[in-house]
């Protein structure tokens, strides 16, 4: 997909089609009250072309909803298709990053190749933060999992023209938009590689997609495998990994700006297990096939490291990736079975199936190790976090106000929602070990907790943010904005709060 702004009047834009947005004005509660849409243009020709539709009760501007018009009479433009952003009210950025992701995939399916997006001018759509919203949701809603089909076709929109009107600061909307195709792409290579199934994305393949990445941005990548677990003492890592005959790799990415050589060292942690089939205590069959997005977390700092190198953020940044396969075996790791981590700590395994936890264990000691003063990481870590947030919020856990502030209003920008959980004493005693310091389960209740509690054993003082994303990574049911399957949860809002520093 070929994108562009232009600055341009609507009417007069020849294309195949050109995508308005609408919102709902009616504020009565009455249930036969009718719906009042208006369209977010200043442009007269376009306002005409549409107001009988508009008058007629039949179009609601529902969010994401979608009407066609053929051959718009006044218009340049051959369809005019209107999307709705839901009530007026209540529209907002992230309305604008869903409708413009709408329009693509209304677009896609149907053929037609070029589509000009209007900015909408509304009060409280501001156009800069409206601009790299729309760019980046017309990259969400290109994207399509349906790699591996022979008969797949190409029916990706060939241009997508954002169309701004010509008394804007251009200059700022060129900046907002180029930030836009920084972020839409960054977060459609993480989608890309969660998308990927576990035969065809191994660690091995994982560590060489970042390196190749690496290299295009400009970023430090080491690949390291087997020898460097056990020369860093990574018995944690190294447990989970031992039973697959696929080697691990430890990923690790580096961002070092020039001019910031000391203030905070920021570390990306993300949890890489290319395939969760859940060692010993196996998972049961249904759904397993999806187990191939457990390594969704180390995609997402993989996008997001890519996003940082091209948006040049003043302040050091390390991802560090902790890829491996969980899988039953001889050599498997057992319950019962006590390891070392890397710090030191002794670990009591309970299940086999807890291995984000271990992984990630090691990947965080080693990246204070590497220098980090603050960290974040991300993954799919548990059942339990979808269990107590559904698929509507993922969930993050934080040991440092400010630091979690600073994620906080990260979120305004990125427009992902992620819903702080709490830490406590009483969530650590469930997982104190009788033969050892600590172990990797603590039982039925607040499994989500107990999990973020034992990362939290191995990020000691350290400022920090745990991100649960098990709920968000994948999406179950197609949206009209995003398809079914990888969703790129997270990239957004760990390049912000990187940012923030
Ligand atoms: N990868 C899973 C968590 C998961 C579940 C991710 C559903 C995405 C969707 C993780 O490794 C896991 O198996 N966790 C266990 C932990 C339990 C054994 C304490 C779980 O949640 O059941
Ligand atoms: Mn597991
Ligand atoms: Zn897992």
């Amino acid at each position: 997909m070929k994108i562009q702004l232009s600055f341009v009047n609507l009417a007069g834009i020849e294309t195949e089609l050109l995508a308005v947005l609408a919102a709902d004005t009616q504020t009565s509660k009455a249930p036969d009250a009718k719906p009042e849409p208006v369209l977010l243009t200043s442009d007269e020709a376009v306002q005409t072309a549409a107001a009988s539709v508009l008058s007629s009760g039949e179009y609601k501007a529902g969010a994401n909803e979608t009407l066609l018009l053929h051959a718009p009479a006044g218009l340049a433009a051959r369809r005019l298709l209107i999307v709705g952003l839901g009530k007026q009210a209540k529209a907002n950025v992230p309305s604008v990053r869903n409708a413009a992701g709408t329009a693509v995939r209304f677009t896609k399916p149907r053929g037609i190749r070029e589509l000009v997006f209007a900015l909408p001018e509304a009060e409280q759509l501001p156009p800069g933060p409206s601009t790299r919203a729309a760019v980046e949701g017309a990259f969400v809603g290109d994207f399509d999992p349906d790699t591996y089909r022979s008969d797949r076709k190409d029916q990706s929109v060939q241009t997508f023209t954002l169309a701004a009107s010509g008394n804007s600061d251009q200059d700022a909307l060129k900046a907002a938009f180029a930030e836009g195709v920084i972020v839409g792409e960054s977060q459609n290579l993480t989608r890309s590689l969660v998308n990927e199934p576990g035969n065809k994305l191994t660690p091995t393949i994982l560590g060489r997609r970042a390196a190749e990445m690496a290299a295009e941005v400009g970023l430090g990548c080491e690949v390291h495998s087997t020898e460097k677990l056990h020369e860093l003492k990574m018995g944690a890592f190294w447990s989970v990994s031992q039973g697959s005959e696929e080697p691990p790799a430890l990923i690790v990415l580096r961002y070092e700006p020039e001019g910031a050589s000391d203030g905070p060292v920021l570390g990306l942690v993300g949890k890489g297990i290319t395939f969760d089939t859940g060692g010993i205590s196996i998972k049961p069959s249904d759904k397993m096939e999806l187990m191939k997005y457990d390594m969704a977390g180390g995609a997402a700092m993989i996008g997001a490291m890519r996003a940082i190198a091209l948006l040049k953020p003043r302040v050091r940044v390390i991802g560090v990736v902790c890829a491996a396969e969980n899988m039953p075996d001889g050599k498997a790791y057992k319950p019962g079975d006590v390891e070392t981590a890397m710090s030191g700590k002794t670990i009591e395994i309970i299940n086999t199936d807890a291995e984000g936890r271990l992984v990630l264990a090691d990947g965080l000691s080693y990246a204070k190790q590497l220098g980090a003063t603050h960290l974040i990481d991300a993954a799919t870590l548990t059942g339990a976090c979808v269990v107590a947030l559904g698929m509507t919020n993922a969930g993050a856990f934080s040991n440092d106000d400010p630091t979690w502030a600073k994620f906080d209003g990260a979120l305004a920008t990125s427009g992902e929602k992620f819903w702080r959980l709490p830490l406590g004493e009483e969530y650590a005693e469930l997982i104190k070990s009788d033969i050892g310091d600590i172990k990797n389960t603590g039982g039925r209740y607040g499994g989500a907790i107990t999990a973020a509690e034992f990362l939290k054993v191995f990020v000691e003082e350290t400022p920090w943010i745990h991100l649960d994303i098990a709920g968000l990574a994948w999406v179950e049911d197609s949206k009209p904005y995003i398809a079914k399957g990888p969703s790129g949860v997270a990239v957004r809002s760990i390049l912000e709060w990187v940012r923030s520093f």
